[in-house]
């Protein structure tokens, strides 16, 4: 028998992703009609483990009224971080060098200083992953599901990925015009690690001629060949879509940045290195674009909107119902809970066999395979 949640926290962890302020406003509201209190902490953990960083408090109340009318809202009110696992908290020594110490504990303590009950944390694969351990260590979690790249397994998908595939889908429904008019090709890079769906769903529905994801390793002489038999049909023009965690068959992944204690590799660069070589193999001019940090900003679509919207709400009605150690998951007709331990630490990777894929392959779409 649990007992009754009277006060809850919720944090924002990870890159940012279209929706966030949803899932904050549904997760304050339920929690509200439900006699709850709600606090929000700032920068994922770090409102609690650095509370010296934020004059005003690392961590706040939020109210009703603070949560009115921020739905629509791109960005977290919270703050986020990919700076602040508890479990592998970056600390620097006293002779200039980086470790990483379990900080964990402090959090724990925290929640039971302060009385509060549970915790919402919504992030993608690493803040559901620490959700999972602060789970295994005794503390009531429900985590949500969020990232652009829809890499979380066990959830139709994640909110952030229709926003990131809409503003890429019409970005490349802008770059027919400019690649036709100047007979060039453009290779759009775009988010999405070593998952490759932003590439497949905003490449297929803007109508790339070649994309290629980390899924499948690629053969650019496959993609130079598609581009020549373009241009041999009087098609003068090619938009090729790369996700950044594209891998060239007999090469390496485009790192921008190792990674070191507290961040993952950053992953870049593939798009020029592919427009490159394909100027070289074809002749053609080629440009890159760079969609980056762009698919992460601005106001989420209605779809990212409502799904984050019913997730907060799914969050807290979770914790009510006495759960813990769960994700929040999209289904069809409901959404449904999983538990985190399924999701942790394990990507979705787009299946060589699904529909979308031979979709691109019935439209001639040069997979570089
Ligand atoms: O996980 C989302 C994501 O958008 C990845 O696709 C990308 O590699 C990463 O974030 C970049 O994050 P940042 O620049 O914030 O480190």
């Amino acid at each position: 028998m649990t007992s009754p949640i009277r006060r809850i926290a919720i944090c924002t962890g990870g890159g940012d992703a279209p929706g966030l302020n949803a899932v904050i406003r549904a997760t304050v509201t339920a929690a509200a009609n439900r006699g709850w209190s709600c606090m929000g902490i700032r920068n994922g953990f770090n409102g609690i483990l650095q509370p010296e960083r934020y004059p005003t408090g690392g961590v706040m109340e939020l109210t009703r009224d603070q949560v009115r009318g921020i739905a629509h809202l791109g960005g977290t009110l919270l703050g986020t971080t990919n700076k602040g696992d508890p479990f592998h908290f970056p600390l620097t020594l006293p002779d200039g060098t980086l470790t990483e110490i379990d900080r964990s504990d402090e959090i724990l303590d925290y929640f039971q200083r302060e009385g509060i009950d549970a915790l919402v944390s919504v992030g993608g694969d690493g803040s559901l992953t620490i959700a999972n351990e602060l789970h295994r260590k005794g503390l009531r979690v429900v985590g949500v599901p969020k990232t652009i790249d829809n890499d979380l397994d066990k959830t139709f998908t994640t909110f952030g990925f229709d926003t990131a595939v809409s503003f890429a889908t019409e970005c490349l429904d802008r770059l027919h015009s400019t690649a036709e008019s100047h007979q060039r090709v453009m290779v759009v890079e775009v988010m999405g690690r070593y998952a490759g769906w932003i590439a497949l769903h905003a490449g297929i529905a803007g109508g790339a001629h070649a994309i290629l994801i980390p899924e499948m390793a690629f053969d650019l002489d496959k993609v130079a060949a598609k581009i020549r038999e373009r241009d041999a049909d009087g098609r003068l023009y090619s938009l090729v879509v790369v996700a950044e965690g594209a891998l060239p068959q007999h090469g390496q992944r485009a790192v921008l940045a190792p990674a070191e204690i507290g961040h993952a590799e950053r992953l870049g660069g593939i798009g020029e290195q592919v427009a490159r070589d394909l100027a070289q193999r074809t002749g053609k001019e080629a440009r890159t674009v760079v969609l980056g940090h762009l698919l992460r900003g601005g106001s989420p679509t209605s779809f990212d909107r409502l799904a984050a919207l019913r997730f907060g709400s799914a969050a807290v009605r979770a914790l009510d119902e006495g759960l813990s150690g769960v994700m929040v998951a999209l289904g069809f007709p409901n959404v449904n809970y999983v538990p985190l331990e399924e999701v942790a630490g394990r990507m979705k990777a787009v299946p060589p066999d699904c529909d979308t894929l031979q979709t691109g392959r019935d439209l001639g779409v040069c997979f570089g395979d």
